[in-house]
């Protein structure tokens, strides 16, 4: 494991726990290296990066999960809560508190978050291409804004930022959604469900407004990165046969090299034959009706109905069972 790098669960112990940090050492202080900290989140398998400028510590939160129990409605916070906890006792200061796509398995914690320590809730610009399609799907109605106003930042491809003393920036790497964004931030690339770790390889792109062919477009521009760009997946199911323990970090030399649905140098042709195939089989993602229709309103809940609760709806036969929509 990178010494930049220390986690918040293994695998034999998939709670989620907390671990010692070591900010401020010399040898995570360099300019332009970012200390990362990854929380696993074993129900989504959805890996949540705290993002440390060492130097300022200036911190970002790279998709966070709220945890959803689909069967009574109940929520959980004890993941984010772990992560608030780790931000609180290393003094970090809270600036962004990042998206790279409106997640269809898991409700982000991002609002929750928020209210805890501040930093603004940012997603690249496209989200507004999602809002469209699945404002429709949930009937949100006119109110609904579907500008992407409920965040605090939407990021165009190519935009540069600061993460304290580190400089960011943002590629628009549309194919499993129409939205997807990788944030590069000092020497690590945050790929979202773009690029899996080398062994899993790709997400599904079969979305509403995902493309096999976009995405190998994507991963093209991604793959023209320095080799020793440091890498960190969106999420990691183990593969079927091999590896044993969960993992996140890779290289980009790693990924061109090595990953096996667009590495080593795979034609645009043999990589969306193989992806449209997959994906034809895959299921729909357990958690995407209540996933989408929080995370295209920045993760927050609808509002209370007349009794004080909320509610979420399920819409009928709108949705098939690969998770596109249904003619
Ligand atoms: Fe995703």
């Amino acid at each position: 494991m990178d010494a930049d790098v220390t986690s918040g669960c293994t695998r034999h112990d998939l709670e989620p726990q907390l671990f010692e940090a070591h900010l401020g050492q010399s040898a995570l202080s360099m300019p332009g290296k970012p200390e990362i900290t990854v929380f696993y989140e074993p129900d989504t398998h959805t890996v949540c990066s705290v993002v440390v400028d060492p130097l300022t510590k200036k911190a970002a939160v790279i998709d966070s999960v709220l945890g959803f129990e689909f069967s009574s409605g109940n929520t959980s916070t004890a993941h984010a809560d772990q992560v608030i906890e780790f931000i609180q006792q290393n003094g970090l200061d809270l600036e962004y508190i990042l998206e790279t796509h409106a997640h269809a398995d898991h409700l982000s914690a991002a609002p929750y978050i928020q209210g805890r320590l501040g930093g603004k809730i940012g997603i690249g610009e496209h989200i507004r291409i999602v809002q469209d399609v699945f404002s429709g799907v949930f009937n949100l109605g006119p109110d609904f804004k579907k500008d992407g106003s409920q965040f605090d930042k939407l990021f165009a491809d190519g935009e540069v930022f600061n993460l304290g003393e580190l400089d960011a920036s943002v590629l628009y790497t549309p194919g499993h959604t129409p939205a997807c964004v990788c944030y590069h931030i000092g020497d690590a690339l945050f790929t979202g469900d773009t690029l899996f770790m080398p062994d899993y390889g790709t997400a599904r792109c079969d979305f509403p407004g995902g493309s096999s062919k976009t995405m190998y477009s994507s991963v093209q521009k991604i793959l023209s990165l320095p080799d020793e760009t440091r890498v960190f997946v969106g999420h990691d199911y183990l593969p079927k046969e091999g590896r044993k323990d969960f993992a996140w970090e890779t290289t980009i030399g790693e990924q061109r090299r090595n990953n096996i649905h667009i590495g080593g140098g795979k034609s645009e042709e043999e990589f969306v034959q193989m992806r449209d195939s997959r994906d034809a089989q895959l299921a729909v993602p357990k958690l995407i009706v209540p996933s989408v229709q929080v995370n295209i309103q920045a993760g927050r809940l609808p509002e209370p109905a007349s009794n004080g609760k909320v509610y979420l709806s399920v819409p009928i036969n709108v949705l098939s069972n690969t998770g596109s929509l249904n003619p």
